[in-house]
């Protein structure tokens, strides 16, 4: 069973010797290995049973050693970099051939992170390598946000699991392709694109449907099942087909009438999106203990983090 603990010395260890630890960041936790060691590399593709055509996410500290890594960066990635890294951005590059193409899952690009929890700006800085870290859980199941989410999926697999606390955030991070001539969102996340789009002055493109885009292929529609089906779409009527004594909910700041009150999870009484976002995949996680049949799933305001939020409801009722 894997150690959970805040001895960063030990977990650069483990990395230094091409073993995988798990890490906080900001946004989810990661499952951590050297990026550059495509034999460290390969276990993460084996404990996530992750399908190996999806690209990982290399993480450093800053991006003082980032030439290393890829060929060039524009002045988007400049502009985008100083508003928001670190924090919850990845940025899809040109790669060099220092990154092994099991990163990149056979990509010419590479996706790049600079997360800001405390605890992995320490670690990465005690490193001269990049990390790859996917979100630490088992392939299409929810993502973890915390240390015990991580070890209830992973504990027989990873030796140490270094503890940051609850992350703050809550959802992965905006990916945003910055390799062809137009910036585009491949993935909704942690930042909203009104924030993207006010620092660069334009309206972005983003992927609507996720699992049709052959730039992220790891981005299918069935992912973060909870393990009981879910529902999603808007409440009144879906309310109405359903037995409310079986059913948990998950809704934005109103209670519903009908649904026993410890099947619901109301995610912000007071409207907040943010806060929404920061528990949403532990409230996915929680009706595991219920004895219910189904999720009915809100469909949040279609702006800020909702746009995350949505989309991540939408693939948990995927099937
Ligand atoms: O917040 C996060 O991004 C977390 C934390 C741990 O950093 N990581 C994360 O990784 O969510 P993961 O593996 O669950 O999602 C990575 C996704 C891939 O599924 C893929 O869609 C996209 O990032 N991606 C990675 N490299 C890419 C590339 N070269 N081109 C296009 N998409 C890429
Ligand atoms: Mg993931």
């Amino acid at each position: 069973m894997a150690k959970i603990g805040d001895d960063l010395n030990r977990a650069a260890q483990f990395l230094k010797a091409g073993k995988l630890v798990a890490i906080p960041t900001e946004t989810v936790y990661g499952l951590a290995a050297d990026a550059l060691k495509a034999d460290a590399v390969a276990e993460i593709f084996r404990v996530k049973n992750r399908p190996s055509f999806d690209p990982l996410i290399i993480h450093l500290a800053n991006a003082d050693a980032l030439d290393n890594y890829v060929k060039k960066v524009d002045e988007t990635f400049v502009k985008l970099y100083a508003h928001f890294s670190p924090g919850p951005i990845s940025y899809v590059l040109p790669k060099k051939a220092i990154i092994p193409d099991l990163v990149s899952a056979g990509h010419p690009t590479v996706a790049v992170r600079f997360p800001e929890h405390p605890s992995a700006q320490a670690l990465l800085k005690m490193l001269d390598f990049p990390l790859a870290a996917p979100s630490a859980n088992i392939f299409g199941r929810v993502s973890p946000t915390n240390a015990q989410n991580v070890a209830d999926q992973l504990g027989n697999e990873i030796d140490y699991i270094l503890d940051g606390g609850q992350c703050s955030v809550g959802l992965e991070s905006t990916i945003i392709d910055l390799s062809t001539d137009k910036p585009k969102v491949l993935r909704l996340g942690g930042l909203s694109l009104e924030e993207l789009e006010d620092c660069l002055g334009e309206k972005i493109d983003f992927t609507q449907n996720s699992s049709s885009n052959p730039k992220a292929p790891g981005m299918l529609s069935a992912h973060y099942s909870p393990g009981i089906p879910v529902v999603f779409g808007h409440l009144g009527e879906n309310l109405k087909r359903v037995n409310r004594q079986r059913c948990g909910s998950i809704s934005f700041c109103k209670s519903l009438a009908g649904i026993p009150a410890e099947n619901q999870r109301i995610l912000s009484p007071k409207g907040d999106l943010k806060e929404a976002a920061a528990k949403l995949f532990g409230s996915l996680r929680s009706f595991k203990a219920l004895d219910i049949d189904l999720i009915l799933a809100e469909e949040f305001p279609n702006e800020g983090l909702g746009r995350a939020i949505n989309d991540r409801l939408k693939r948990a009722s995927a099937t």
